[in-house]
């Protein structure tokens, strides 16, 4: 199964910061918010990622990222997106990288306490299809959201006026190959875009969709400077940043050494 993680987009929401770089290489506490999903993805058991962004700092994440090499990955690849098609039209141009596996995509700014190790675990065992994750929210009209009925879910509507309940659709989806047959028959929404909420309704459709209710806080870093700022908050006092390989990595001089003023 491989990763993909979609960070493109102009970031306008966070904008003057967004200004002069991508959304996903601003500061989550003492790491740049990109490595946030990357590290999600490796602790699920996924070795092969790629990066899809697009604007004028594509080349940012090639020099903080370099090979993967650092998060333990086999493999780190990028794909540039030429304009703002949405989710489901980023996708689109990983299908060459998919080589017909299953994929994991996570939205690059959507940033999680816990792990979703066993919901990938549950989808590997599953027949082909599609795996979303809910969390309940206070405001549900900012999202997806999912109408669920005993143990299915039945229908998601984007960013409903009257929501029919709590349940928001993560931006972490996990899907079977045939995905990019779905994304081809798309036509864009309201807001000019590839939803992948029109995706996810076509699994819904053809009864091959199951979920889960995902454990722990959950945010999406880039809806706004006040969201920023409280995930930023979030990560600091969850520790969040602890489970990182990079953070373990250890500086003896740090340690030994008193600190040079
Ligand atoms: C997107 C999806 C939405 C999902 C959300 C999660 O919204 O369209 O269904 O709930 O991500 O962050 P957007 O960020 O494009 O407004």
């Amino acid at each position: 199964m491989k990763g993909i993680i979609l960070a493109g987009g102009l970031g306008t929401r966070l904008s003057p910061l967004t200004k002069i770089t991508n959304k996903h290489l601003l500061p989550l506490y003492d790491k740049p918010m990109i490595f946030y999903p990357i590290q999600t993805l490796v602790n699920a058991g996924i070795e092969d990622i790629l990066i899809v962004t697009g604007g004028n700092n594509a080349g940012d994440f090639l020099r903080l990222l370099g090979n993967g090499k650092e998060f333990g990955l086999k493999g780190l690849q990028y794909a540039y997106q030429e304009c703002e098609g949405g989710i489901a039209e980023a996708l689109s141009l990983a299908e060459h990288f998919a080589e017909g596996e299953r994929i994991i995509v996570m939205l690059g700014d959507n940033i999680i306490e816990g792990a979703i190790a066993g919901a990938v675990k549950d989808f590997r065992r599953q027949k082909g299809g599609a795996k979303i994750l809910l969390k309940e929210v206070d405001n549900p009209q900012d999202y997806g959201v999912a109408e669920i009925k005993g143990n299915r879910v039945v229908h998601i509507v984007e960013k409903p006026k009257d929501p029919v309940s709590n349940y928001a659709v993560i931006g972490i989806y996990m899907y079977d190959n045939t995905v990019f047959d779905i994304v081809r028959t798309l036509k864009p929404s309201g807001r000019g875009e590839l939803e992948i909420t029109d995706v996810n309704n076509v699994y819904i459709e053809r009864g091959r969709m199951t979920y889960d209710i995902l454990k722990g806080w959950w945010a999406d870093a880039g809806a706004s400077i006040d969201r920023l700022l409280k995930v930023n908050m979030l990560v600091y006092e969850s520790g969040a940043n602890k489970t990182d390989l990079v953070q373990k990595r250890k500086n003896p001089a740090s340690k030994h050494t008193p600190a040079r003023r």
